[in-house]
């Protein structure tokens, strides 16, 4: 039996044309096994978070996002590391989709990616995301970890991926996201 086309909802970290992590998310989508959709969500246009503002009712772009978010079958996150942990804008962006109703993390699959310019940039913030999808009660897959060093060498002048080595894990990391969700949906 083929599985269920499942969307899968993708989130940079990184607001910047031509950011790594953005390349490095558009390369996952593409490493889908066939027959599932990649959607790319934009918080780029979020308001800073204000409880106030949030009581008199979501604004379009935290609406849009929220919406995103509890259509999709799961979630797949690409970012930077800013001093030592996750960019403000992403921090921000899951701040707007924290709030009730219908919190739209909760129970949802998850995977997490990042590409860095040194050689350890990321780590420290895939663990600071790990840390909020708890309190999200999201579902974050543990394996394969993705964390791509020395990204400008591994893709070419039009953002596309060059590295084998990368879109190998990628394809792992795909279907892992995919076995999961497929599994975690019973
Ligand atoms: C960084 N960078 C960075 N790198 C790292 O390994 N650890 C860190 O703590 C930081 N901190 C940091 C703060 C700020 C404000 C900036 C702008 C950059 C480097 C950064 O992770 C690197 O440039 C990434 O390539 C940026 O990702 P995108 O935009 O290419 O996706």
């Amino acid at each position: 039996m083929t599985s269920p086309s499942l969307t899968i909802l993708g989130i940079s970290g990184s607001l910047r044309r031509i950011s790594f992590n953005t390349m490095l998310l558009r390369a996952f989508g593409e490493a889908l096994p066939a027959g599932h959709r990649f959607v790319e969500a934009d918080i780029s246009n979020l308001p800073l978070y204000n409880d106030d503002v949030r009581l008199q009712g979501y604004p379009e772009p935290a609406a849009r996002f929220r919406k995103q978010l509890a259509e999709a079958n799961a979630v797949v996150f690409a970012t930077p590391e800013y001093n030592y942990s996750v960019p403000g804008g992403l921090k921000n962006a899951i701040d707007w989709a924290s709030r009730p109703p219908d919190q739209p993390f909760a129970r949802k699959p998850v995977t997490m990616l990042s590409a860095s310019t040194s050689v350890l940039g990321g780590a420290r913030a895939q663990y600071h995301l790990r840390q909020m999808l708890v309190f999200l009660d999201a579902l974050p897959l543990n394996k394969p970890e993705v964390f791509v060093a020395q990204a400008p060498s591994r893709f070419d002048e039009n953002g596309k991926l060059t590295d084998e080595t990368t879109r190998s894990l990628l394809e792992q990391s795909a279907k892992a996201l995919i076995d999961w969700t497929n599994k975690l949906k019973g």
